[in-house]
Parts: C-alpha cells; sequence; structure tokens
C-alpha cells in the first residue's frame, strides 16, 4: 500500500497531487489550443442532437453533482442551451419530465452509482438520449449510456473525490465549448482564449499546490472550528458547495457551502468570533459584490479566510488570511479555486486525527440506493 502511495501519506494527497497530471490527461489528444482543436472522439454519432438540444439535463450525486452545478453555469453561459442539474435520486423518483430527444447527461466517477444508474435507466426508457461522463472503464453507468466521454483520472482510491471532480470539470468545459463553437454562440475569438486557458490550467493548478505549507499552517489555526461556512458567488457557488463537502467528509465538521448573497437570509445568523468562513472570491464580475459579502461577515466578528486571485491587493486588508491563487478565466476558475478547499480539509481531518481515506460510514461509491 505504501507503494501505491507514492511516497504520499495517504491516497487523498496522491490524488490532490495528481491533479496538474491527471487533467493533462483529460485534455490529451482531445484539445489542442494552437490549431484550435477540440474533439471528445467519444461523441460523434450523437454529436448534432448534443449541440441542437433544446435543453440538457445533468443527473448526479455528490461531488459528481457539484461537477454538474458548474457545467449548468458553463453550458448555459456558452453555449445557451438550458440545462437542469438533478440529484439523481430524487429525479428517479418526481415523474420527471423528459422529451424524446432530451440530453441526458450522467455524471459519475465510479460509474457505479446505483441511483444515477437508475435515472439513466428512466430518462432512457422515456427516450432521451445518454452521454455518460465517467471515470472508471467499462463501468455499468459508462455502459448504460449511448455514448459519453471518459474524464481519464486514473484510479480515486480516497473516498472523498479530489481529482475525479477536476476532471469531470475539465470534460464539462470541453463539452460546454465544443457546443459554443458549432452554435457560434461565442466568438471564434472567445473560444480560442477559453482553448488557451484550459490549455494552461495544469500549471495553475500546480502553482496552486504550491499553497500547501501555508494551508496547513491556516488549518493548524481552525481545526477545533465546529463549524464552517463556505461562499462564493456565480462560477464558485458551486465550489463553495464542494469545499464545505470535502471538509464535512473528512474532518466531521459541520460546514455549509451558500451562495455568497443568500447568506444573508440564514446563515448570517450563525456569525460570530467562533465562525471561520471561506470565501471565494477571484477577480470576476461578482468581485465587488464579494467584497460587500465579507464586509458583512467582519461587521459581525467572523474569521474570514479568503481564496483571491494573485496580485490582489485589497481584500488581504480586510480579512485574516488571505490564499492567492492564480488567475485564470472566469469560466475555468473552479479548476483552480478548489485546489486550496481540498488541501484545507486534508489538513484540519489530519489534525483532527481522522481516517483520511475511510471516513467512518462513507462508501467510495453507493451501490445501493
Ligand atoms: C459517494 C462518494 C463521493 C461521490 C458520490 C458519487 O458518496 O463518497 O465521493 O461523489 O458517491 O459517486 P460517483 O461515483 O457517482 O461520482
Amino acid at each position: 500500500e505504501a507503494i501505491e502511495k507514492g511516497g504520499f501519506d495517504h491516497f487523498m494527497l496522491k490524488e490532490i497531487y495528481e491533479q496538474p497530471k491527471s487533467i493533462r490527461d483529460c485534455l490529451r489528444g482531445r484539445l489542442i489550443a494552437a490549431n484550435g482543436h477540440l474533439a471528445l472522439g467519444g461523441i460523434h454519432k450523437h454529436y448534432q442532437e448534443l449541440v441542437n438540444a433544446n435543453r440538457i439535463i445533468i443527473v448526479a450525486c455528490g461531488t459528481s453533482w457539484h461537477a454538474g452545478l458548474v457545467a449548468e453555469y458553463l453550458i448555459e453561459d456558452l453555449t445557451r442551451i438550458p440545462v437542469e442539474v438533478e440529484y439523481a435520486s430524487e429525479f428517479r423518483y418526481r415523474n420527471p419530465i423528459i422529451a424524446p430527444g432530451d440530453i441526458v447527461i450522467p455524471i459519475s466517477q465510479s460509474g457505479e452509482t446505483a441511483d444515477t444508474l437508475a435515472a439513466i435507466e428512466l430518462a432512457k426508457e422515456k427516450g432521451a438520449i445518454i452521454l455518460g461522463v465517467c471515470n472508471v472503464v467499462g463501468s455499468s453507468i459508462a455502459r448504460a449510456s449511448h455514448e459519453g466521454a471518459y474524464i481519464h483520472a486514473g484510479p480515486e482510491i480516497g473516498v472523498a473525490s479530489t481529482k475525479a471532480f477536476t476532471a469531470q470539470l475539465t470534460v464539462l468545459s470541453m463539452i460546454a465549448l465544443m457546443i459554443a463553437r458549432e452554435k457560434k454562440t461565442i466568438s471564434e475569438q472567445k473560444y480560442l482564449e477559453l482553448l488557451y486557458a484550459m490549455d494552461a490550467i495544469p500549471e495553475k493548478v500546480e502553482k496552486s499546490l504550491e499553497l500547501n505549507a501555508q494551508i496547513k499552517y491556516i488549518s493548524s489555526i481552525y481545526k477545533g472550528a465546529s463549524n464552517f461556512l463556505y461562499l462564493g458567488r456565480g462560477y464558485n457557488f458551486p465550489v463553495a458547495l464542494e469545499g464545505a463537502l470535502k471538509l464535512k467528509e473528512i474532518s466531521y465538521i459541520h460546514a455549509e457551502g451558500y451562495p455568497a448573497a443568500e447568506m444573508k437570509h440564514g446563515p448570517i445568523a450563525l456569525i460570530d468570533e467562533e465562525m471561520p468562513v471561506v470565501v471565494i472570491a477571484p477577480h470576476d464580475n461578482s468581485y465587488e459584490k464579494i467584497i460587500s459579502n465579507i464586509q458583512e461577515i467582519k461587521a459581525r466578528k467572523g474569521k474570514v479566510i479568503a481564496i483571491v486571485n494573485e496580485g490582489d491587493a485589497v481584500i488581504e486588508t480586510m480579512v485574516d488570511h488571505v490564499i492567492k491563487v492564480p488567475r485564470t478565466k472566469e469560466e475555468l476558475m473552479p479548476l483552480v479555486s478548489v485546489i486550496p478547499l481540498q488541501l484545507l480539509a486534508y489538513y484540519i481531518a489530519l489534525d483532527r486525527g481522522c481516517n483520511v481515506d475511510q471516513p467512518r460510514n462513507l462508501a467510495k461509491s453507493v451501490t445501493v440506493e
């Protein structure tokens, strides 16, 4: 097992560190920025139906559902196709509206999640086209799909999903960009800019991993907290959910992710000097708005750990800690902003003496309902 962990103390840490490589593996042969090439070999027969879809329904559970939520922002923003993201367990029992020709994208690391598999079977019966996004080759969900794209992240052993999440985002970004180019819902220039930005993501993830020592230090300060709040807006709202999920899963600290502006409709009541709040605040369209949210937290003496972009000199004057990650296009920021949140959860869990790779009560793949 020590050999399999490749010198890391845990599979989770190894998998966090593998991300520059797993994202590169996922892009390999599919995206060639220099000549504007982007193609997913696995989506071929149903390519035109995907491009011309009236709507896309994403079904998933857990971390994969969070990747789906980012994809909703991406696909709607870039392609103007309406997207719905459904928890597979709800979708399958709520008599969902599915029309023949609707595109259903199940997202699953293991490809074995029972609820997601059942949701696909239901959608298939109603005439939907299923384009699976899975990691495990030959898995049940991959086989039940009409076509799809593997994320090529390699085996993920840690129960808390890390490298599968970023590889899922990579595939989903490629799907959004392929459709957008074909439909001309974005300019060729924007398409190329995004292609170059995707090509540069592995390097930016690598730079974010260099924040390891700083994040370890911050973790040692907050390891005793009983609650955490994670806030983000726009593309980073799902990242807030994912950051909170990572912490809950492995450290057993209660954590909630929220859209930053929605905080005033509830969670703000919880904020006092005991409450660490992780705010994802990169330089994007929501920047000014999220600064106001930070002020609201500080006015109530909450402790703020802000994930900002390199070069940001404003937020550090307002908060307790800043973690500076490289800048990228707004649409791709989740691929970078999630990295410090994975490390934060890892080090807090470690400091609390938790079993990081095999948290209590959780399974890597949930094959029963
Ligand atoms: C379990 C795992 C999570 C995972 C979820 C969905 O809860 O512990 O890490 O996100 O299942 O799994 P899937 O394999 O379908 O992505």
